[in-house]
């Protein structure tokens, strides 16, 4: 075997393991000080001196956690407070209790899913005998046999996938409905896809029996095709076949959801601050910012303060889907809350936090970071990083979703990418379609950390940017043998990046300027081309480039910039970087990738 390239590091130094410091987000020097167990001062005092000015009453963002993980030779971790908070909420084993399970509709096009959750919602409504005029609030519960079972009433696994692209898991039980008439369709495949990927157990409902050429057996053999074998034929996927339109065995839905349900045995801790998703929210012209919540675990009351996403507020109201006040809300409820202080994004979660102040200081600084344009979560994979994690013995599954224009490009590549697996990684076909990449396909990809790999389809500039926002790298190829070829040498560590680089300009770093809580300004002057706001930078030191990354702020006189021309001097203070240094040169340059044909 040859060497591998030489990378940046040194060659044949083993990375040492540093220790790990994990801190909940938004915690303080003063916190990091006590992990530490350094008084505050003394490091204050020790940061001081790598150029830091900071106080122990300063929040530790992920830039500076980066930076002084650096310095300080340690591994700090920050966690999302939701993160931590669930992880608390979990570890309180003798407050967890059972909760109703949360249901979503998915299935193909028309084959009767609006139809299915009118009737179950018609049928047996909570609250209707309150009289209270049902609006839409994105999910609502229906009581049966005396039990609760909610719905989400976004059908579709677009949606579905979109919360669990953004980390939210909401659902227990996919419902699948499919048309007897048509049988599986290709957004049957894809829910059927969707729902394996996020390991919930499906439910079938044949829909359209009245229809004289509806045919249960065909969709029942269709499905075994697929990997899915119904109870009545030994398997262990429950199926029920109805009429949605004139509301036939849409009681026996229901039992076999909640029979479902004492199998999965859903459960939640009632008693911790609630916590739960964002499913919907909108601005009402005379309410303000409202939101529909499915609460997950606590119990929401309001006057409670919270953070959302990159928003916060207080509960001012609660409503159900009923248009009905509650006081307090438990776990698997939907609830519209009024007191946002901003319109969040649906899939943003939802934690109650002890006062709105630190709901706020968060929620600012992670609107902060989404301005700056850091990613608001980790990149997905990309086959050409894969080696590195490999060999860091971070990836052992390669997940793909292969789009291919015909099906028998879609069989062939499904049979041989798996036989491509080695011992360190484990080739793994999430999703396989004909068709362009859609935008199902990017979610899914978004969700499973899968890679993308279409052959002879094209996507459409709308997906790449949906890509592009969602970290997911979508490859596109005219020959079958380059895929496996890529694949092969992306596992051995040998794949050439397809990356083109445009270079744009050069500055000078002429002074340095450290501002307290503003961090490190490099005084520049341009010395070629043009050094733009959001292109990618390289700093290089006596002929080494010492530091990649973005631009945190670029500024000409006191005025933000978009661009500094040649001849120009600007303030360039860089992202996650502040060991820039006089005489440094600053390039900066645009990549774009270029397809692999
Ligand atoms: P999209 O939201 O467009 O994906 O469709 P959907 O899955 O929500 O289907 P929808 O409920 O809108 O139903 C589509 C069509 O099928 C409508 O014309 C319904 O009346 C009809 N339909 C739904 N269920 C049944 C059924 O059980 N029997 C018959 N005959 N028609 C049905
Ligand atoms: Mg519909």
């Amino acid at each position: 075997m040859t060497e591998t390239k030489p990378k940046a590091a040194k060659p044949g130094a083993a990375p040492k393991p540093r220790p790990v410091v994990r801190l909940r987000e938004g915690a303080t020097i003063k916190d990091l000080s006590d992990r530490l167990k350094i008084r505050p001062r003394d490091l204050s005092d020790k940061l001081a001196t790598k150029g830091y000015t900071l106080g122990p009453n300063d929040a530790i963002t992920d830039a500076l956690a980066a930076s002084l993980a650096k310095d300080l030779a340690i591994a700090l971790e920050i966690i999302p407070i939701e993160e931590a908070l669930r992880r608390e909420a979990e570890a309180r084993t003798s407050e967890i209790t059972s909760r109703p399970p949360v249901v979503t509709i998915m299935g193909h096009v028309d084959h009767g899913k609006t139809t299915l959750l009118d009737a179950i919602r018609q049928s047996n409504l909570v609250g209707r005998e309150s009289g209270g005029i049902t609006q839409h609030i994105g999910a609502y519960r229906v009581t049966f046999n005396q039990r609760a079972i909610t719905f989400i009433d976004t059908p579709g696994h677009e949606a579905f996938t979109q919360l669990r692209a953004r980390g939210a898991k909401v659902t227990d039980i996919v419902i699948l409905v499919i048309a007897a008439d048509e049988g599986i369709m290709p957004q049957t495949r894809e829910a059927i896809n969707h729902a394996k990927a996020a390991g919930v157990p499906l439910l079938i409902a044949i829909n359209k029996i009245d229809k004289p050429e509806g045919n249960a057996d065909q969709v029942k053999r269709e499905l075994q095709k697929d990997g899915i074998l119904v109870e009545e034929w030994g398997g262990d996927t429950i199926s029920v076949e109805i009429s949605a339109k004139e509301k036939k065995n849409i009681p026996e839905v229901l039992e076999m959801i909640l029979l479902l349900t004492d199998v999965l045995e859903p459960k939640a801790n009632p008693k911790v601050p609630a916590q739960g998703v964002v499913l919907e929210a909108r601005l009402d012209t005379k309410k303000g910012p409202l939101a529909t919540v499915i609460v997950q675990n606590g119990t929401l009351k309001t006057g409670d303060a919270f953070l959302s996403g990159t928003t916060y507020g207080r509960v001012r109201a609660l409503s159900d889907e009923s248009g009905a006040l509650l006081k307090t809300a438990g776990p698997s409820t939907p609830v519209e809350i009024l007191g946002y202080a901003a319109v969040p994004q649906a899939g943003d979660l939802f934690q109650v936090l002890p006062s709105v102040e630190e709901s706020r200081a968060i929620a600012e600084r992670r609107a902060g970071r989404v301005s700056k344009g850091e990613p608001a979560k980790p990149a997905a994979l990309s086959l050409d990083d894969l080696f590195r994690k490999v060999e860091g013995g971070e990836v052992k599954d390669l997940p793909l979703v292969v789009k291919a224009d015909v099906q028998g490009s879609v069989e062939v590549l499904a049979g041989l990418l798996p036989s491509l697996s080695s011992d360190k990684v484990q080739v793994k076909i999430v999703h396989a379609a004909t068709g362009p990449v859609n935008e199902s396909d990017v979610l899914l990809a978004s969700s499973t950390k899968a890679i993308i790999l279409g052959y002879n389809v094209k996507s459409l500039p709308k997906i790449d940017e949906l890509a592009n926002k969602e970290a997911v790298e979508i490859r596109t190829y005219k020959i079958i043998y380059q895929i496996s070829d890529d694949i092969k040498k992306a596992i051995a560590g040998m794949l050439e990046p397809v990356i083109k680089e445009t270079f744009l300009g050069r500055a000078q770093v002429r002074k340095i300027f450290r501002i307290p809580r503003v961090g490190t300004i490099a005084g520049c002057y341009v010395q070629e081309g043009k050094i733009s706001r959001n292109a990618e930078i390289r700093v290089v030191r006596g002929g080494t480039v010492v530091h990649r990354g973005k631009i945190g702020s670029l500024k000409h006189l006191k005025e933000n910039v978009t661009e500094a021309k040649s001849g120009y001097e600007c303030g360039i203070a860089l992202a996650n970087f502040k060991d820039v240094e006089e005489g440094d040169l600053i390039e900066a340059f645009v990549t774009e990738k270029v397809s692999a044909v």
